[in-house]
This record gives structure tokens, sequence and C-alpha cells, in this order.
């Protein structure tokens, strides 16, 4: 079984001298990273951190750089600046160049889920689970299986193991998607609008597993405009916009009290659409 990664970080729980409990040290530091795609500047400097065993949502307008945040965490888009760090895994993509070996070092630390159409589609539901551990991280295939079946359970689709992909709802492949990302055992989970393209009835049962990872104490990153689960999850919510993050807090303090008319009207946006 994939050990909850609560257990492996420091649990920062030693206080110094009669000051309030010390805040672990954040499982994950990002500073000053920008993307540009041409002349578009995509992302600039953006800074944030994630401590160990918290929901971060990332909210913010279409084309706002929401994707590219974590694509760069998981090093699928190469930063132009700044400095990514996972756990004791450190990238800084201002000193050129960025080897492959960094690249990959890197990807390895975060799994991460797709809005859709991620699985392969010649495999079982349990090949595309024991995919990652048996080919790329070369793990003994029995072992892989029973952990893919483990995982599998952990998102309510142990009998679907030798299903294929088509054979699935939507909803039941973003959870297939899920147990996917979990099963390279990484120390973060990315996960990129998982629920936007369900029918609004598959919705659920994405967001309810999401809460269960959440309650084991996976360090999770979600780009959702699923406010409610906002909410009910988030330790920290950043607002972003036009590359940059725009507003940042508790889900209480962004998603209730915004204090920018950016982020009120956003907001108000995906909340009321009619208005
Ligand atoms: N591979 C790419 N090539 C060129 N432009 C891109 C690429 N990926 C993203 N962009 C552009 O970057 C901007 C931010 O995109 P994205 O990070 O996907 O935003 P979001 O996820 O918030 O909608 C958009 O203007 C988008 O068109
Ligand atoms: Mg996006």
């Amino acid at each position: 079984m994939t050990e909850s990664p609560r257990s492996t970080t420091s649990t920062g729980s030693a206080s110094s001298a009669g000051s309030a409990v010390r805040q672990p040290d954040p499982l994950v530091s990002v500073s000053g990273l920008a993307k540009s795609f041409g002349s578009n500047e995509v992302l600039r400097s953006i800074d944030f951190d994630v401590a160990p065993g918290s929901v971060n949502v990332l909210i913010g307008p279409s084309g706002s750089g929401k994707t590219t945040v974590l694509r760069s965490l998981n090093a699928l888009d190469v930063a132009d600046a700044g400095v990514v760090r996972i756990g004791d895994v450190e990238v800084d993509f201002g000193q050129r160049p960025v080897t492959k070996r960094q690249v990959a070092t890197l990807r390895a630390q975060s799994g991460m889920v797709f809005q859709s159409h991620h699985l392969f589609p010649h495999l079982s539901v349990l090949e595309n689970v024991t995919a990652g551990p048996v080919l790329a991280q070369r793990r003994n295939r029995p072992e892989a299986e029973a952990e893919a079946r483990e995982l599998l359970r952990l998102v309510g689709l142990e009998e679907k193991a030798d299903a294929y992909p088509y054979q699935l709802s939507g909803g039941q492949q973003q959870r297939v998607g899920i147990a996917r990302a979990l099963a390279i055992r990484p120390q973060l989970m990315l996960f990129d609008e998982p629920t936007s393209a369900l029918d609004p009835e598959l919705v659920g049962e994405v967001l309810t597993v999401m809460k269960d990872l959440a309650t084991q104490g996976w360090t999770m990153v979600v780009v959702t405009h699923e406010i409610r689960f906002a909410r009910q999850v988030a330790d920290q919510v950043l607002f972003m916009d036009g590359g940059v993050i725009v507003e940042r807090g508790t889900a209480d303090e962004v998603l209730t009290r915004p204090r920018t008319e950016r982020a009120r009207q956003f907001l108000h946006r995906i909340l009321d659409p009619l208005d």
C-alpha cells in the first residue's frame, strides 16, 4: 500500500521557546517562476509555498496560467526562470542548461491528473496503473500489480482492473487517472480541472476520492472551479490572473472575503454565470 506522505515528512512539531508550534517546512517552494510562449508572458514571477499534507487550490480565469503552473511543477513545461523545490529536489530554471536528468527527477516527485483523455486506450485499467511503476520506475511487476489493486480499491474500482478505458464512465476514467498518478509514489499530487469535462452527476465521485486523499494526508495542488470543494478542503487558495498570483489565503479569506475587485468579479462570474 502507498504510504501517506505525511508519515515521511517532518512534522515540525518542535516549538521554539515559548512561541506557538513552529510551522512545518514547506514540501514545495516556488519562487520567481516565469514562463513565456513566444511574446506571450504567461507566468510572471510566481511565488508560493505548499505545506506538507495541505490542499492548495488554484483558481482564476481561463488563460491566467493555472495549467502552466502545474505543468512547470511537473516539468512538463520547462520554465524560463525561477526555482522549484519539491522535497529535497530543487531545480533552478534560471541556470541553463536544464538537463534531462533534472527534468526527469523533478517530474518523478509529483503525480498529475489531467482534465480528461489521458489513459492509454489500448491498456487495461490495471496496466494503465502499473505502466509508470513497471516501465518508468522499473519496479517488480507482481509487487506493482498488488499495489495497483490496492490503489484501485482506494478509488473504488477494484472490480474494473481488467476493463479497458472505453468501457468506463468519465468519472471512473478520472478515478483510474488518480490511481495511476498515485502509483509512482509521488510526494505531491497535481490535479488540473479533474472534473470539468465530466457530466454533472459524475463530478461527486471524483471529488469524494480527492477528499479521501486529503484526509489521508496527501499534499495536493488542485486547479478547479468547484468552489464548494475548495471551501471544504482547501488549506490555501491562490487566485491567479494574468500570470500573477493576485490573492492568497485561507478558503474563507479568498473565497468569502476577497480583497481585490478582480477576485470578486471572477467569483461572482463562476458562482452566478447568468448575472
Ligand atoms: N504550449 C503552449 N504554446 C503556446 N501558448 C501556450 C501554451 N500553453 C499555454 N499557452 C498560453 O498560455 C496562457 C496560459 O495558459 P494556461 O496556463 O493553460 O491557462 P489556464 O490553465 O489558467 O487556462 C494562455 O494564453 C495560453 O494560450
Ligand atoms: Mg488550464
